[in-house]
Formats: structure tokens, sequence, C-alpha cells
């Protein structure tokens, strides 16, 4: 079907998937500078950041930043409900993680759950391992928690105590299982799983199949999933072609026509309860001192820029199992 839909694109040429997963694979630049930039004008607080990923030369637009906030707030506050209820007893997934710093902010605060995995594209592990490995900031951390000598580490994946981060494709389940379990991934323990700006790379096939697997593999679950919403309008259409001219292809912007697919994809693929928010929304629930804070860090003109992009996102949350533990309460 992605091929399809490549080859009736009004940029004519079809390409292969690895093509297709270079310009995925830029995506991961894309979050991380534009996160490092609104880090760095005082959004939120992360000195973890600058050790993985370059400055930003251009200024970003002051709605860009906004949105960003709001999605690094969202992920934030559910992952926190989640170890909360669950008194950290209990695993983080980040597919498709990137350079995020989750792992080192859960320490400081002291919130981190039994483990911490995250997976990406082997080359962008790559990368990542190679700042973990050169900058103390980022490797002390992990070898504080880890007892014995030696790490677990090779070109594409490190396993630690409480970190672990792996080389695999979303798409290729088997494969992705068992680097999980040679880690010591537990099938017991209440798991989280994150997907933040991920599952439209995959098809819609692709995505369920993943989403089908985790609520198969761990008894008691929660996914939280960022991304693209009511995509069917003239500003989705154009956020498509332009990420076409960048090579990368939305595969799966069908499951991003609304909050109500969302849900959908979510409840038909093994997930109890699911709920979703468009970014505009969550903006409007955040806490009121610290939206005042950042929206005086710089003047946006025109609010109406905000609206419109804040309603092309949103943040979608699943639970399965954990009635004890009251997962289903979880909200934002
Ligand atoms: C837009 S970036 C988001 C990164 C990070 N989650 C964040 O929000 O900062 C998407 C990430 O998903 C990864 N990704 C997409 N499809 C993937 C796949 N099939 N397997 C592994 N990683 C994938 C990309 O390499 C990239 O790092």
């Amino acid at each position: 079907m992605a091929a399809n839909r490549r080859e009736s694109s009004p940029f004519g040429s079809s390409s292969s998937r690895d093509t297709d997963d270079e310009g995925v694979r830029g995506t991961c630049e894309d979050a991380s500078v534009c996160k490092r930039y609104a880090v760095s004008i005082g959004y939120w607080h992360d000195p973890y950041i600058e050790h993985l990923v370059r400055p930003c030369k251009e200024r970003k637009a002051p709605e860009i930043n906004r949105g960003y906030f709001a999605r690094v707030q969202g992920v934030s506050q559910l992952t926190k409900a989640f170890l909360r209820k669950t008194g950290c007893h209990c695993q983080i997934l980040n597919l498709g993680a990137g350079m995020d710093t989750t792992f080192w902010k859960l320490k400081d605060e002291d919130l981190l759950p039994s483990k911490y995995f995250e997976v990406d594209f082997p080359t962008i592990v790559k990368r990542k391992l190679h700042n973990i490995k050169s900058k103390p900031a980022l490797a002390k951390p992990i070898a504080e928690l880890h007892s014995e000598d030696a790490l677990r580490i090779d070109g594409h994946m490190l396993d630690s105590a409480r970190y672990a981060i792996i080389g695999a494709d979303l798409r290729e389940l088997p494969e992705l299982e068992e680097k999980l379990k040679k880690c010591n991934m537990s099938t017991q323990l209440p798991t989280l799983l994150i997907a933040e700006c991920v599952l439209i790379y995959m098809t819609p096939e692709q995505s369920a199949s993943l989403l089908k697997w985790a609520a198969s593999s761990f008894e008691t679950a929660m996914f939280i999933n960022y991304e693209q919403v009511n995509m069917d309008d003239r500003f989705g259409q154009i956020m498509v072609e332009n990420l076409w001219r960048r090579q990368c292809h939305l595969a799966g912007v069908e499951t991003c026509k609304s909050l109500e697919s969302q849900r959908e994809r979510l409840l038909l693929n093994g997930w109890e309860t699911a709920s979703a928010v468009d970014m505009m929304e969550l903006y409007s629930r955040l806490p009121r001192a610290e939206v005042n804070r950042i929206e005086s860090l710089e003047f946006l003109d025109e609010m109406e820029l905000l609206e419109q992009l804040m309603r092309h996102y949103c943040l979608c949350w699943a639970t399965r199992g954990g009635q004890e533990l009251g997962l289903k309460e979880i909200t934002c």
C-alpha cells in the first residue's frame, strides 16, 4: 500500500525502503534540534540534550517552540503518572527514541523505572552510543547504576542494569522481541511503551502489528502515542507534500485522520481503553503558571498559527490490565 501511494505521488518516482528509511531517520535530527533550540531559550530544563544534539543555527518560530513544549509536557505528565501508579516497579520502552533524554531526567528526579529501554534504527543508535561513550554527563549516570565492571556494549546496542539502547527496526517484530529479551525485558512487569512521532512513518498494517504485539506481550501495560491528527485537510496535505520532497514518506497518514481513528486503532489492536486529545486541548489543560511563563519568553504575533499547528497533533494513551494499579484513571 505504501508503494502504491508513492507511485501515485505528485513527485513521481518510487524508491526503495532504504531510501524511505533514510528520510524517516532524518526526522530524528529535526525533532532533536527543535527540542534543543526550545531548551536553549528556556521552554523547559534539559541539561542532557546539548550532549546529544548539535545547536540550531536558525531561529525557530514561537508556535513551533510552544508546540514542542506542549508535546514534551504531555508525554512527561503521562509517563510520570504511570511511574507513580506503579511505584516505579515497571519498565519503559521508548520506541523510536531518537536523541530522547528522558532516562537521564528521570534519574535526576528519582523516578527511574526498574529498567528503561530505547529502540531506534541501528544508525541512530550508533550515533547516540558514540555520544554516550564520549560524554561523561551521559555515561556516568548509566555506570552509577551498574554494579559490575563491564557493561554489555557493541556498535548498535548497550545493555546495563537500568538502561538499554537497542538498534532494531520496529517493523521487524520477532527480531525486536529477541533483542529486547536479550537485554532482560520482562513480560511480567507493568510496561509503558512510548511512541513520540513514530507510528506515522509506518504503514497502518505495520503500526497495527506493533500495537498488537505490545498489547499481547505484557499483561499490564500503557501505550503513549504522540503524532499527527486531522490530516485530511489542506494543512495536512501540505505537511505530507513537504515531507515527500525531503524523501520522508508519511506511510501511516491514513490513521491520522481524526482523534476517533487514532482511538479506534488502539482499541482494534488489543488495548482495553483508549483516549486522545488534540494538542490545543492539551495546551489549555497545562498548569496556567507554567503556560504564562513560557508565553512570556517570546512574542507570538498570530495565535491562529499556534492553533492551526496544535490542532494537527495529538496525544493518545491506551491501557491494558492494571485495574488494581488504577492505570485506567490516568489522564492529562
Ligand atoms: C520524529 S523522530 C522522533 C524521535 C523521538 N521520539 C522524539 O520525539 O524526540 C522519529 C524517530 O523514530 C525512528 N523510527 C521511525 N521508524 C522506525 C522504525 N521502523 N524502526 C526504528 N525506529 C524508527 C526514527 O529513526 C526517529 O529517530
